[in-house]
């Protein structure tokens, strides 16, 4: 079971990854948790470059590419062997993130990143999506307020942080099946809650049909 975790920065979905892994596990689940960008040593050495402020005159295609170039690299070196050995991967963005963000906040062609995700992942797509939606404003005033963790993405203009989060929203309308949608504005322990309310929901039909 591939699972993925999405949403607008500040959301709160970081603060998940542990629990939910623990919830999982709780289950009986062997659970792999990973974050994106990086996750691999390759991979944690493009985040270097993409994270860096001083990057200031990264275009949008660089940018673009470079996050596909660490997803190619998590697919083939983690998420694919620990899918194949039964495992589940937890993982905080995927491919869904390079849409949002490259693709509806820097309003891009859709259609064409669509095809570089499919080059990088080989087609690998989440069985389960957990959208944390919030308003980007509030998003981004947890950012700040939160010591250490403003990044060269963060410092984007609100009204990208707004097209990011109306792109999220589309593509969970557009697949209800994959996605569920998850107030983030609550508490963490609401958050966690009603996370694993959907998730025992998802495993419960699973379950049902096997
Ligand atoms: P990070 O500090 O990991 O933030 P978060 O906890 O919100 O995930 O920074 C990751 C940043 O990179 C975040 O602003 C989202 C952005 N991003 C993209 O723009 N495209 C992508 O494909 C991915 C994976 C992340």
């Amino acid at each position: 079971m591939f699972i993925t975790f999405e949403g607008p920065d500040g959301s709160g979905k970081t603060l998940q990854m542990k629990p939910t892994a623990d919830f999982l596990r709780g289950q009986g689940y062997s659970v792999f948790p990973a974050r994106e960008p990086g996750g691999t040593s390759i991979g944690d050495q493009v985040r270097e470059i993409l994270m860096n402020m001083d990057n200031t005159s990264m275009l949008p295609r660089t940018e673009t590419l470079l996050f596909c170039a660490a997803r190619a690299q998590l697919v083939e070196e983690i998420i694919r062997p620990r899918l194949n050995k039964g495992e589940v991967v937890l993982l905080d963005r995927y491919a869904d993130s390079t849409l949002a963000y490259q693709g509806h906040g820097h309003e891009n062609d859709i259609a064409l990143i669509k095809k570089v995700l499919d080059f990088a992942t080989g087609g690998l797509t989440p069985d389960i999506t957990f959208l944390f939606d919030l308003d980007p404003q509030i998003g981004l005033q947890r950012r700040q307020k939160s010591n250490g963790e403003w990044n060269r993405m963060d410092a984007y203009q609100l009204e990208y942080h707004k097209r990011v989060r109306q792109g999220y929203l589309k593509m969970a309308k557009n697949d209800p099946e994959r996605w569920f949608i998850i107030d983030a504005n609550q508490s963490p322990d609401m958050v966690q809650s009603d996370l694993n309310s959907l998730l025992l929901l998802y495993l419960s039909n699973l379950s049902n049909l096997s």
